[in-house]
């Protein structure tokens, strides 16, 4: 089964909230610009951009019952910050429910909660699209929608700040993954000679 674009979204928006369809439709648009801009594949990123956050609004129980279903392992940080599980499940429901087979854009909508080491093009496009889409409002947002045409990495590694930063103001669990994907960024840079 390939869907177009527009079945996609059609398909997305009874599975989500309005403001929720508004800010995928966002990630998808930012997500197309970055992509352009950085000679990546506009149409990957284009759905991986509306297709994200496809899992974030099934009741939690719903989740659990699906996580289980599919044999998708949760690490210990997952299990307690509950909000992380839709990065992993969204990418076997993109692939089972839209019928998603394409590998870098399942895993795009896979990490982009946490980040990852090593991340791909379209990996960092859709962690960051999901930072700066229009809908985005927080203080340092313009300055990371700037960044983000100029800089890729810089504003990757600014988005991790944001989250590391928002994770302990909060109190919560910090997903390893967030830090690897910041320390493989400034470690690359840095034997690059672009620290
Ligand atoms: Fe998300
Ligand atoms: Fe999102």
């Amino acid at each position: 089964m390939k869907m177009m674009l527009e079945e996609l979204m059609q398909k997305l928006k009874t599975n989500m909230d309005e403001k929720r369809f508004l800010h995928s439709l966002g990630v998808m648009k930012t997500a197309a610009e970055l992509a352009a801009c950085y000679n990546a594949d506009v149409k990957k990123a284009e759905i991986a951009g509306l297709l994200h956050d496809c899992a974030r609004d099934m009741d939690i129980e719903h989740q659990l019952k699906m996580v289980e279903y599919f044999g998708i392992l949760l690490d210990d940080i997952q299990k307690r910050e509950k909000v992380l599980i839709h990065g992993p499940l969204g990418a076997v429901t993109a692939e089972r429910d839209y019928g998603i087979a394409d590998e870098e854009i399942l895993n795009a909508i896979k990490i982009h909660t946490t980040g990852d080491a090593d991340m791909s093009m379209l990996d960092k496009i859709i962690l960051l699209s999901d930072f700066i889409e229009p809908g985005r409002c927080y203080p340092g947002v313009e300055d990371l929608r700037v960044k983000a045409f100029i800089d890729l990495d810089d504003a990757i590694i600014g988005a991790f700040d944001s989250t590391i930063r928002y994770v302990l103001s909060k109190g919560s669990l910090l997903h390893p993954k967030t830090i690897s994907g910041r320390n493989f960024i400034l470690m690359q840079r840095e034997s690059e000679g672009r620290a």
